[in-house]
């Protein structure tokens, strides 16, 4: 599959990097563009600007801040239908720390702004954007160990169309990871939520994971 990627950071390396490793055809883009050569160098990609990236893929990951969407999606050809027929993967997160939070208190995190899948499928209409890899870090979905007390590591997909949210798994599953069809782009907002909360907890030095029984403790005690 070709895969273009909007962003020269972490994102696009981790994943672009697995993808590459995975037989897939990438190509990076980035407003900088020797930004972009250098980082595709590494994994062995191909390098343009953003409009280059969004007219290569058949998906197309939205690698940038979410502050920074509309421009790149604007730079992209948004307006010009490059990202029409495309799968958009939007991996962002919006999140600042609280100012609020009491000093000495347990870190945390605010979102900046909510349902930023919404707002990028907003942006690029003819386009099928799917939420997902927004809740761990670069250096997860870098990482050659995609399992984690005997069980691959689960990716929640948001998004409207089948196709799409199918295409995505796909490249899921090629980084090793377990693809997890979590229902509609308007849950995304809860995706995105979720993560503010997770990395609030990781960044305090707790393990998220420890919060949550397994599945057939769900309801009930299992002995
Ligand atoms: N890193 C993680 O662990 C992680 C995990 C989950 C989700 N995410 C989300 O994934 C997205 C990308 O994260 P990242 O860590 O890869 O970011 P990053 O390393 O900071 O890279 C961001 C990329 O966006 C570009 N950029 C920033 N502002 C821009 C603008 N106004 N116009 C054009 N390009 C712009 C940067 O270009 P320049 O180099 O020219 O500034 C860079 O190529 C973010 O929304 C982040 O919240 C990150």
């Amino acid at each position: 599959m070709r895969v273009g990627i909007l962003g020269a950071g972490a994102m696009a390396e981790a994943l672009g990097g697995g993808w590459v490793k995975a037989g897939h055809e990438v190509l990076i883009g980035a407003r900088d563009a020797e930004r972009a050569a250098e980082l595709a160098a590494g994994v062995g990609a191909r390098a343009g600007t953003l409009r280059e990236a969004a007219g290569f893929g058949d998906v197309v990951l939205l690698a940038v801040p979410t502050s920074a969407t509309a421009d790149v999606l604007a730079a992209a050809g948004a307006a010009d239908g490059v990202l029409d027929g495309r799968t958009v993967v939007d991996c962002t997160n919006a999140f600042v720390p609280d100012e609020a939070a009491a000093e000495g208190g347990p870190v945390s995190f605010v979102l900046s702004e909510d349902a930023v899948a919404e707002r990028v499928a907003r942006l690029v209409p003819g386009a099928d954007v799917v939420k997902a890899f927004n809740l761990c870090a670069a250096e997860v979905w870098a990482g050659p160990r995609r399992d984690f007390e005997g069980r691959a590591l689960a990716v929640p997909l948001c998004g409207d169309a089948p196709d799409a949210v199918s295409r995505v798994a796909g490249l899921a599953r090629d980084l090793g990871l377990d693809p997890l069809p979590a229902g509609g782009l308007a849950r995304a907002k809860y995706l995105e939520a979720t993560s503010v909360f997770v990395v609030g907890l990781w960044f305090g030095g707790h393990d998220a994971r420890a919060a949550f029984p397994p599945l057939e403790a769900a309801f009930a005690e299992v002995d």
